[in-house]
């Protein structure tokens, strides 16, 4: 398998608005994120991903984009930006930029240009159509609820949004918008930044005639049909390859919910023509139930091993994975497939990640996991701040699809605020981000998880996946070597192990909150044989064991 240090790095990625306030107004911003640093050097990983903090009227938190080139005034100034790429590049570590371009705000020049007339130069940067019957052009839902149209009145026209009606998406058809899109990349190569994470980049080409999608739960049709890896998407890739990505030396990871393995092989090829890699849903998908996400559902572990491994052997030596728990749209990983109780908070915690970070791929961290941050337990719906959440709950409850009790019950659990409370950097008052009033209510757990704890304590979350991080840099083998699941049909146990050329290695995760019988595999019980790393004090891996609840260890 060809070598390259993309494959070789661990991911971290920042949501800028909660990760450090440094002027008190309650908003993360630059200069916070440049104060703390050293955090993310000392943890081990090598790559940031930014998520936005373009110029944004934050309808969605930064992912509806009114200038490309501009930053938000509540992160700070182009000069905070240059600042803080400089001190990174000096700490070793890179930068990945969010690159938003299935669509930018209402708000952006080109969009308001767009909507004044039908004959306007910028008309055909966005999807404009003709209402049917004085209703909506078709029947597509958005995913923050409600129809993909927005009525304008002053054309007599809707224009297409997949997302919030101020997120319009750009019609890539059009090559003057492609062209746009490139040079503003370009922009910031030249910058000096290190790679882009695309949003959505599976939703930008759209089926001509956009036809009407199957009907779910909430009344609308489906676009996924007619918008997920669409006809163009491909061939639009290769020229950004070609236009941008191929001239520097870049890491790249497209967002593509509705991949599937073969599409993957496409956008990811190792080829080299599009994309580093991709972010697939599936094993987020696997909680979902028949009101999307919306549900109090548990993954089962069977399901689970099913989808990582077939994403871990079909794509060995075609193309590339990325490995993630959790990011800025998900719940906290821990509360979700981990166990949040004080019991076994960081038991679980480093059982996630052991599992997660032996597997093939580049593995991301998403701010907070490393210090074992859980849900937020909400108590009101003042609490939420995500639209998406809000205008679910809204939605589902008025139309009486979902009670309201239970549905606050599913936005608390599977809401994205859980990811975007405050980080926890030490046990004074609002966990040491902000000294103003935070945007969103910090975790009232700060006291006891944060990061200053952590750092000295040498058996915390934090100094385990330094631990984690580092195995992975010293060993080649869990960067490149081949994956194989034994145990499938255990509800209890992940087993796995990885190999390169004569050396193997095996993982061994407990997901039940019970002690499991495990037998070791011959191969593994010689006396040359160590433990790794693991989350309870075993000295040796012997022949029978009983495993403890949420007991990891890889064997070396
Ligand atoms: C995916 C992003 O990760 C999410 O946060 C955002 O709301 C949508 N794309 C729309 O940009």
């Amino acid at each position: 398998m060809e070598k390259a240090w993309w494959k070789e790095s661990v991911v971290y990625q920042i949501y800028p608005r909660s990760f450090c306030d440094s002027n008190g107004d309650g908003i993360g911003d630059l200069k916070g994120i440049t104060n703390k640093l050293e955090h993310i050097k000392e943890l081990g990983a090598n790559v940031i991903w930014l998520s936005p903090v373009y110029e944004s009227p934050n309808d969605d938190n930064g992912y509806d984009i009114s200038n490309y080139r501009g930053i938000m005034k509540e992160f700070g100034t182009i000069e905070d930006f240059d600042r803080m790429l400089e001190k990174a590049h000096s700490l070793g570590l890179k930068i990945m930029m969010d690159l938003v371009v299935n669509h930018t705000s209402d708000e952006h020049p080109w969009f308001v240009e767009s909507r004044k007339s039908k004959d306007n130069p910028y008309r055909d940067y966005y999807i404009w159509r003709d209402g049917k019957e004085g209703k909506e052009p078709n029947n597509w839902g958005s995913c923050f609820s409600g129809s993909a149209w927005n009525y304008d009145e002053s054309t007599d026209q809707y224009y297409l949004h997949l997302f919030s009606k101020k997120q319009p998406d750009l019609n890539w058809d059009n090559p003057k918008v492609r062209r746009e899109v490139f040079d503003m990349m370009n922009w910031w190569c030249e910058k000096g930044i290190d790679g882009f994470r695309m949003d959505v980049i599976s939703m930008i080409s759209k089926v001509p005639g956009l036809p009407d999608g199957p009907v779910g739960a909430s009344g609308y049709g489906s676009f996924g049909p007619y918008s997920v890896n669409g006809p163009h998407v491909h061939e639009y890739l290769q020229e950004m390859n070609r236009e941008v990505l191929s001239r520097y030396d870049l890491i790249t990871v497209g967002e593509c919910s509705g991949v599937t393995v073969d599409e993957a092989k496409k956008y990811a090829s190792s080829s080299g023509k599009e994309l580093n890699m991709v972010f697939q849903f599936e094993h987020m998908d696997l909680d979902s139930g028949e009101s999307f996400k919306w549900n109090h559902n548990k993954i089962k572990l069977t399901e689970l091993k099913k989808i990582m491994s077939k994403w871990q052997t079909e794509l060995e030596g075609k193309a590339w994975n990325s490995l993630y728990w959790c990011n800025h749209d998900q719940p906290r990983m821990l509360s979700r497939m981990g166990n949040d109780s004080d019991e076994y908070r960081e038991i679980s915690a480093k059982m996630l990640a052991t599992c997660l970070h032996m597997m093939q791929g580049t593995p991301y961290v998403y701010q907070g996991e490393e210090l074992g941050m859980t849900n937020y337990p909400f108590t009101s719906l003042s609490e939420f701040r995500d639209i998406e959440s809000i205008n679910a709950y809204k939605e589902l409850t008025e139309k009486g699809i979902i009670e309201p009790d239970a549905m606050f019950d599913y936005i608390s659990y599977k809401g994205r605020d859980n990811a975007r409370t405050p980080i926890q950097w030490d046990d004074s008052k609002n966990g040491g981000f902000t000294t103003g009033t935070p945007w969103i209510p910090v975790n009232p757990n700060y006291v006891k998880v944060n990061a200053k704890e952590q750092y000295t304590r040498e058996d915390s979350v934090f100094n385990y996946y330094k631990k984690l991080i580092s195995l992975r840099k010293q060993n080649p083998i869990i960067v490149y070597g081949t994956y194989k699941l034994l145990l499938p049909d255990s509800e209890e146990l992940y087993v796995y192990t990885r190999t390169l050329d004569d050396r193997k290695i095996l993982v061994i995760c407990n997901y039940a909150e019970k002690e499991v019988a495990f037998e070791l595999p011959e191969e593994f019980s010689g006396e040359e044989r160590t433990i790794w790393i693991g989350n309870y004090k075993r000295e040796k891996a012997d022949k029978k064991m009983v495993l403890k609840p949420y007991e990891c260890m890889v064997i070396g």
